[in-house]
């Protein structure tokens, strides 16, 4: 796989990544044999950067990763972490802390449960509004002097906060939902991050399945996050669907699938943005991995715009109590 570099001071990596959220519950149930075949596979292909979180699944995407991972060199693959975000033994949420004291607590337990001595690029999830960045990246900056973290990496944050990151210390990439759904980033963030030197790893490029070609209205099982989300409600989704069909056309006149077409248009929106794949089943993955050797076409690029134009999409890409501790709107 070829590869890509995260921004002037972040590590190479392969061209996608691998996100793990979905081995711990995001979408409904899954399987840990699986998931762990499909780690496997994607490392094997020659995936390198793998994205969890510590409150997927409340630890279980780390012990799931450990797991996955071990025997393999260490220096082999890149682990992205994000913490800061506070869950209940339900799992409800409960908002994001990034405070000094706390960012340490949770990089404890994070090493401890992936069973590594350091995180290569570690995260803030989500902005704590209590909290200036520059205290919760300053906080991280003293663990990568302390060796435990490698790079400072930011999350779905605006264009001034990731100013003021920068600023405390470089930051690696940025990591927020970029598809053909969701462009949001495109106005003031990407050209932002493009004047300072950081890459960009997009998340929900298939935005969580969506417009993978996979879905049909009403598959939402309880559990399944998507349950909540407007883009796959009743109203919403009809129209969205309709979308997906439109770019439909466009791959089978490409010779690809619907999932590759949108994998490999968020991958054409420069050599700086890195796609993480949401894949937790090996077939899903297999589907995915080709999309990085369609060499779309300017004209293909237009056709797939003319599909599925900017802001077409019905629905926030959050529910509304989600929106507000978001960088950029949908
Ligand atoms: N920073 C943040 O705020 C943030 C937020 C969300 C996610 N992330 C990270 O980004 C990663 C990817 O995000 P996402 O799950 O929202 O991404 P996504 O890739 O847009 O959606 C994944 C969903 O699409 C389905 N899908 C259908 N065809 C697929 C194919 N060929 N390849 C891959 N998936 C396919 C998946 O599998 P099934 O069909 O098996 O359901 C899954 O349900 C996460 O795992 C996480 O690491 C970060």
């Amino acid at each position: 796989m070829r590869t890509r570099t995260l921004g002037s001071s972040g590590p190479a990596v392969g061209a996608l990544g691998l996100g793990a959220m979905g081995m711990s519950g995001a979408y409904g149930t899954s399987d840990d044999a699986e998931s762990t075949a499909t780690v496997h596979a994607a490392l094997d292909a020659g995936i390198t950067l793998v994205d969890t979180g510590d409150f997927y699944g409340m630890g279980h995407n780390e012990l799931l990763l450990r797991e996955a991972l071990r025997g393999r060199d260490r220096d082999s693959y890149v682990l992205s972490v994000k913490f800061g975000m506070l869950r209940g033994p339900g799992g409800g949420f409960g908002g994001a802390d990034g405070r000094p004291e706390a960012v340490r607590n949770f990089l404890a337990y994070s090493l401890t449960r992936l069973g590594t001595d350091h995180i290569d690029i570690y995260r803030p999830a989500r902005l704590d509004p209590a909290v200036p960045i520059e205290e919760t990246v300053g906080a991280v900056k003293e663990m990568i002097d302390a060796g435990y973290v490698r790079h400072v990496g930011l999350s779905e944050v605006d264009a001034e906060t990731i100013r003021r990151a920068h600023a405390v210390h470089p930051i690696a990439d940025l990591q927020i939902e970029y598809s053909l759904v969701s462009r949001a980033v495109e106005a003031d963030v990407l050209p932002t991050l493009r004047e300072l030197g950081i890459g960009l790893t997009a998340y929900g490029v298939l935005s969580r399945g969506l417009i993978s070609g996979h879905w049909n209205a009403g598959q939402a099982a309880p559990g399944d996050a998507r349950a909540h989300s407007p883009r796959f409600s009743s109203g919403n989704v009809e129209h969205n669907l309709t979308l997906v069909e439109a770019l439909r056309r466009v791959a089978a006149a490409t010779g690809a699938t619907v999932a590759q077409l949108a994998i490999a248009w968020v991958a054409a929106q420069g050599a700086d943005i890195v796609p993480l794949i949401g894949a937790r089943t090996r077939e899903r993955l297999t589907e995915a991995l080709p999309a990085l050797d369609l060499n779309l076409t300017a004209d293909d690029l237009a056709e797939i715009e003319k599909a599925v134009p900017a802001g077409s999409a019905r629905g926030d890409r959050y529910p509304t109590a989600f929106m507000s501790g978001l960088g950029v709107g949908n």
